[in-house]
């Protein structure tokens, strides 16, 4: 990736971010930021893994870290949250992943090494605007239909708890996956596949 594509996206990411703001206060959900990343913001940037302590984001919450520039969203599911995600398959224009969104090693309709621990960049995939966690059961602004999932504050793009986009949205593509492996089970590290893999 050259500097210019690194400091557009996070120009977008800047923007994205301050976008939602006003819909994070009106929902009144925590999305709390991890302060404390592995190593330094400067070789981050530059594509270094980042290293997440994951044992203190309660069920239904979501943190961002920032790796390579981008927002990413570490997401610990409920067992309701994922029922969900099932339920929602035939809604979705890609339920299984068939794009190249995820590296090899994602597979099924939850798109996660662990069920409970989801792990996307929060870009979405029409223009590149940060997504709105939005968790609850049918919120009056969504519908009765939503099961909880993430919204697109720019043009409406509506994607499930698992990153999967619905059918008939702006969006192309499911989010993205990053790279990722579990270290012991409460330290993720994005950047980097798996031992096995
Ligand atoms: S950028 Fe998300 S819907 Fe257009």
């Amino acid at each position: 990736m050259s500097n210019g594509d690194v400091s557009q996206g996070r120009r977008r990411f800047l923007i994205g971010a301050t976008s939602v703001v006003g819909g994070v206060g009106v929902v009144g959900a925590a999305v709390p930021f991890v302060a404390s990343w592995n190593p330094s913001a400067k070789a981050e940037a530059a594509g270094a893994p980042v290293t997440v302590n994951i044992s203190k984001i309660e069920p239904g919450q979501q943190v961002t870290v920032e790796w390579r520039g981008k927002p990413v969203w570490i997401i610990r599911r409920t067992p309701e949250m994922l029922e969900n995600i099932e339920k929602l398959s035939e809604r979705m224009k890609d339920p299984n992943s068939e794009a190249p969104q995820q590296p090899p090693y994602i597979e099924g309709t939850v798109r996660a090494l662990k069920p409970e621990i989801g792990v996307y960049v929060g870009l979405c995939t029409h223009l590149g605007c940060v997504p709105s966690y939005r968790p609850e059961i049918a919120p009056a602004d969504l519908g009765e239909n939503w099961l909880g999932g993430l919204f697109c504050p720019c043009h409406g793009s509506r994607y499930d708890l698992a990153g999967r986009v619905y059918d008939a949205q702006p969006a192309p593509l499911n989010l993205e996956v990053p790279p990722y492996r579990f270290d012991d089970d409460v330290t993720l590290t994005i950047g980097l596949d798996p031992e096995a893999a």
